[in-house]
């Protein structure tokens, strides 16, 4: 019991000292390494080259993407057109029945693995694994997934809503996730990037490579870059 007690007051006080670095077991690799790091982005930009008209007409959806890397500029961008903050009640990018904000937005990377923060308009890192690979794989090969620079997620926790509207909740939800898919859509073809929407993928497949909670179900993959 005492050696015990030694060993847990040794594993709290190492975690103190990572300065609130945290880490724990990577789903498949079983490895352990640091799972949370939390990156500022830049400011989002109000204003654009291109008419929020020619935008809507150049959307289209494109499944061939060239290897070429977004800025981090980009990424916030994107982001925040899916859920950003835009006033000072906390009001979002997107309209939300009841505004009770069930979406949560991910990030695949090559470089990892990332949620998306709206406050504070941040990302915190939940693997530095690329796992384009696994989710192409999770949604029957579409091979673009794997080839895109950027994949967002879009997730939602329906609880937060049907605890409100009961079983109506479940639609509002399914349609703020549209909502929020057109915004990253736009947004992409305001950047001078293509996009396309996926939802043709295995639930419990893509909830277990993001190792999401139990009550937040994967809705939209978004695969993002320049267009071969
Ligand atoms: C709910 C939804 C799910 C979709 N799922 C996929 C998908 O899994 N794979 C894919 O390649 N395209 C998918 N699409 C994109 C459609 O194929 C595409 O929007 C359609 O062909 C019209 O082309 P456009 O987007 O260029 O106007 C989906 C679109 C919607 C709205």
């Amino acid at each position: 019991m005492v050696r015990m007690c030694r060993f847990l007051v040794c594993v709290f006080s190492f975690g103190f000292l990572m300065g609130g670095f945290s880490f724990a077991a990577d789903e498949k690799g079983g490895d352990m390494q640091i799972t949370e790091k939390i990156i500022k982005l830049p400011a989002p930009r109000l204003k654009s080259n291109i008419s929020l008209e020619e935008t809507i007409y150049k959307r289209r959806s494109k499944r061939r993407f060239t290897q070429q890397g977004l800025t981090l500029e980009q990424v916030s961008q994107i982001l925040w057109s899916a859920q950003g903050i835009t006033n000072k009640a906390g009001f979002r990018t997107v309209p939300s029945a009841g505004a009770l904000y069930p979406l949560e937005i991910y990030a695949m990377k090559k470089d990892g693995f990332f949620h998306y923060i709206q406050e504070d308009h941040k990302i915190k890192l939940l693997s530095n694994k690329d796992l384009r690979s696994r989710l192409s794989d999770a949604a029957w090969g579409q091979s673009f997934i794997e080839e895109a620079p950027l994949d967002i997620i879009i997730c939602a926790v329906y609880s937060r809503v049907t605890s409100k509207y009961g079983q109506r909740g479940t639609r509002y939800t399914d349609i703020e996730v549209g909502h929020a898919g057109q915004n990253i859509q736009l947004q992409a073809v305001a950047l001078g990037l293509d996009s396309c929407v996926v939802g043709a993928f295995g639930l419990k497949e893509v909830a277990g490579l993001m190792n999401l909670p139990k009550d937040e179900e994967p809705l939209y993959i978004i695969p993002i870059g320049y267009t071969k």
